[in-house]
């Protein structure tokens, strides 16, 4: 197996604001490329554990700049793009310490130099199970026999840029790497989009990689659902993995839904732990949906370390089995469902896994009309941003009439 990253000037770091024009994306295959850096056996890393409660002094900062001249080189790229999930990956943290992976980096002209410093990286660092990176800058090559792909990079909303050239830019690099998965990576490539609008950017991948099952789509709310998780738990004054069953319905932006009917703690409905029923709705729904911008704001830089961690959270979610009675959340392709979303878009829903990268939805949840309206809210958002990238999904003229509220996290 290995992973991929992109760095180029056209789609940069991530979601928007981690850097301002640098991009990367991550993918994983099991075939070894011409450019391969071989690696010597080392001790398996130690796992890493990370706190809800840190405050902001104990966060290892962040490496990620922005660079607003693309011809002034980067000074570094972020711990989220280059560092966590790289040796988490490497360091068998994610597919278990037998299984060796090589690493494939995407990247572009501009920043070939930089995955060269990061394939240098990994060489040092001695990961007994990476044995081969290999980097380059056209996904064709890149994304062949890919067996995981983790597309990170887009492009950040710019002065002055409506959201709907936001979806048509970002659209473009989802529709093209679609394209190059379809083409030469695994029949049986699992799919996770980072890069925002994540959710109707995995919808543009999806359709074009027709060859490629739709279901083998993620955008990431795990991120999400893991700051649900830690809000919930500082409520009740309990660890983090006390808490269970939580869903984050619908689009990684700021109409998403926290579902705190369904959640449990302490395997109790948070509703009899957490009595406090004005702070869930109002207080705990808006911090989770706008936890990223308010980090932002905060420090300056959009989430990485917890991004990174949540995307393999993610991973592992797939890769091994969901426990009884719990689930996870993320952004799939709705058409199937059972709870009545609409049809044909990206949405976040709980799903479980037998551990074999595949997942099934959960049907065993209920709604009541706060979950529900909130559901439709976070739905029409993107049913309406479904019709603004038509043009990229092959299904005719973009009308673009997104909601006046439409927002990523990071956009506050
Ligand atoms: C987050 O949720 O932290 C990011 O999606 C925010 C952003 O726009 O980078």
């Amino acid at each position: 197996m290995a992973a991929v990253a992109e760095l180029n000037p056209s789609s940069p770091c991530k979601r928007p604001a981690l850097c301002s024009s640098l991009k990367c994306s991550y993918a994983l295959s099991r075939h070894y490329n011409r450019r391969s850096l071989f690696l010597r056996p080392a001790p398996v890393s130690r796992g890493s554990k990370i706190y809800c409660s840190v405050t902001s002094n104990e966060i290892q900062a962040p490496v990620a700049v922005k660079i607003d001249d693309p011809k002034k080189k980067a000074e570094c790229y972020g711990v989220f793009c280059l560092t966590y999930d790289l040796k988490a990956l490497a360091s068998g943290e994610v597919f278990g310490p037998n299984q060796p992976i090589a690493l494939k980096l995407l990247g572009s002209q501009r920043s070939i130099q930089a995955l060269e410093g990061v394939a240098m990286e990994l060489e040092d660092s001695l990961f007994p199970l990476l044995r081969e990176v290999s980097i380059g800058i056209d996904p064709y090559e890149v994304f062949q026999d890919a067996e995981w792909a983790l597309l990170i990079g887009a492009k950040p909303r710019g002065p002055g840029m409506e959201r709907a050239g936001l979806l048509d830019i970002n659209g473009q690099i989802f529709a093209e790497q679609g394209k190059a998965l379809n083409a030469v990576a695994s029949r049986n490539v699992q799919v996770i989009v980072v890069g925002n609008p994540c959710n109707t950017n995995a919808l543009i991948c999806l359709k074009n990689a027709p060859n490629i099952p739709a279901k083998n789509f993620h955008a990431l709310t795990r991120l999400d659902e893991n700051r649900a998780k830690c809000q919930l738990a500082l409520k009740a004054g309990v660890f983090y993995d006390k808490v269970s069953n939580v869903t984050i319905w619908g689009n990684h932006s700021t109409t998403q839904v926290p579902d705190f009917l369904n959640a449990k703690i302490d395997g109790l409905p948070v509703k009899e732990v957490v009595k406090d029923t004005k702070w869930l709705e109002e207080e705990f729904t808006e911090k989770v949906q706008k936890r990223g911008g308010v980090l932002i704001q905060k420090w300056g830089r959009s989430s990485a370390a917890s991004t990174s961690v949540s995307i393999l959270d993610a991973i592992r979610s797939l890769v091994t089995p969901t426990p009884e009675g719990d689930w996870f959340s993320s952004g799939v392709y709705t058409t199937g469902n059972p709870y009545s979303i609409a049809e044909d878009i990206v949405f976040s829903m709980p799903c479980r896994s037998k551990g074999d990268g595949d997942y099934e939805l959960v049907k065993d949840v209920v709604f009541d009309d706060y979950l529900w309206s909130r559901i439709k809210k976070t739905e029409a958002e993107l049913l309406a941003e479904k019709k603004c990238v038509a043009h990229l999904t092959g299904e005719g003229v973009a009308v673009c009439d997104l909601p006046g509220d439409t927002m990523l996290p990071g956009e506050m």
